[in-house]
């Protein structure tokens, strides 16, 4: 794979038709990590059923999608390695935790082992359930280290381990496939938090629990995410059946709610089947192409520093000003002066190993040269 986005043109027609079928922006869009820009048929989908809502009845028109939904719930179980019936649509990511850890069988003091890089948000959500958290050892670069989780799971087992596939702070993959063979091996049980790698990294990894959002990589609405649950654990699950629950569903199907942004449903099924349509390898590999290409970019900047891995497939690149930058200024003034939209990732996404805010930048697949240009010159005048 080249560190280099190609010069001009994109040679592949794909990522330019990709960023054609989206409405238009004012600029460069570098936070696909915070909510990616949907296609215009995706909008189009959510804002038909919401029409449809308001002219047939909304539990009508529900009826009338559901093999729109059983669908998208098909597509998003095969990109997140589970069976169809273990899919439930949630209302995020973190909503998918809740659920989670509600339903599984665990004891108050129960041990989760995670990576030092871990949601923040995520630790709060252990400790409002009453678990403690353990950390796991990690190479130099944040990943963690294999041979110490394989000890671990010998010698004190956790009730679970939990991993975030992709950081949301800087290019971080953790080797989540490995994990879960070791994980398997040892009868403790694998959680991974997908929000950031579902469109983005193989999400298909053999994890026993998997939860990811819709607007992010895979570009579908807000307010829509879902949870995938491996078969081995229906049987276990702690959910009690609602009275007014409609008779035959599949177990983890019961954790979707009842009363749900089903417009955001249909919106993100069609996200799914496009993405699964384009290819999930091309886009990983043209992802991995856009990350490294931003780093080499922007590496040398007198004023920034860029987080490694330098080599991460992640396409999240995150900046750390060396000259005392007010990172919020300099991202207003980026949106106000240059149509460039970045975040600045506060220390409470990873406060195990973030000690200072950083400036993130997360283009799509259709970042090209002249975008990244623009955004070093813009961020060269800060
Ligand atoms: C790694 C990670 N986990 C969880 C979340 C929360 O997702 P949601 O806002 O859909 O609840 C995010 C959102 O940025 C995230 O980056």
């Amino acid at each position: 794979v080249s560190t280099q986005l190609s010069a001009g043109r994109d040679p592949d027609q794909r990522w330019h038709d990709w960023a054609e079928q989206r409405p238009a922006t004012p600029g460069p869009h570098f936070d696909n990590a915070a909510a990616g820009r949907s296609a215009t048929s995706v909008l189009r989908a959510t804002c038909d059923h919401a029409l449809l809502e308001a002219q047939i009845g909304a539990y009508v028109a529900e009826e009338l999608a559901s093999p729109v939904l059983d669908a998208g719930r098909a597509a998003l179980a095969e990109l997140l390695g589970v069976p169809p019936e273990g899919l439930a649509f949630v209302e995020g990511a973190t909503g998918a935790l809740k659920a989670l850890l509600t339903a599984w069988p665990l004891e108050i003091g129960d041990t989760v082992a995670v990576a030092p890089s871990e949601w923040g948000p995520n630790m709060e959500a252990f400790a409002d359930r009453g678990l403690q958290v353990t950390e796991l050892a990690v190479r130099d670069d944040g990943e963690i280290d294999l041979e110490h989780l394989r000890r671990l799971l010998a010698t004190s087992p956790p009730a679970a381990v939990h991993l975030t596939q992709v950081a949301s702070h800087r290019p971080l993959v953790q080797p989540v496939a490995e994990a879960a063979e070791l994980c398997r091996a040892a009868g403790v049980p694998l959680w991974v938090d997908a929000a950031q790698a579902l469109g983005h990294v193989d999400t298909a990894s053999g994890a026993d629990a998997i939860y990811s959002t819709s607007r992010k990589w895979l570009a579908g609405p807000r307010g829509v995410g879902m949870l995938g649950i491996a078969e081995t654990w229906w049987d276990t699950l702690k959910i009690r059946v609602p009275a007014m629950a409609e008779g035959g569903l599949p177990v983890v199907r019961l954790l979707e709610s009842h009363e749900a942004h089903v417009a955001g449903r249909v919106g993100l099924s069609l996200a799914a089947r496009q993405h699964l349509e384009l290819g999930p390898a091309a886009v990983r590999l043209r992802l991995s192409e856009v990350g490294r290409g931003t780093r080499a970019s922007l590496e040398g900047m007198a004023g920034w520093h860029v987080l490694g891995p330098f080599d991460s497939p992640s396409a999240i690149t995150a900046l750390r000003p060396t000259d005392g930058q007010d990172l919020t200024a300099t991202r207003a003034r980026l949106i106000g002066e240059h149509g460039i939209l970045t975040t600045v990732a506060a220390t409470a996404r990873a406060p195990r190993e973030m000690s200072a805010p950083l400036l993130r930048i997360s283009p799509h697949v259709d970042c090209t040269p002249d975008d990244l240009a623009r955004l070093r010159s813009a961020l060269s005048t800060s």
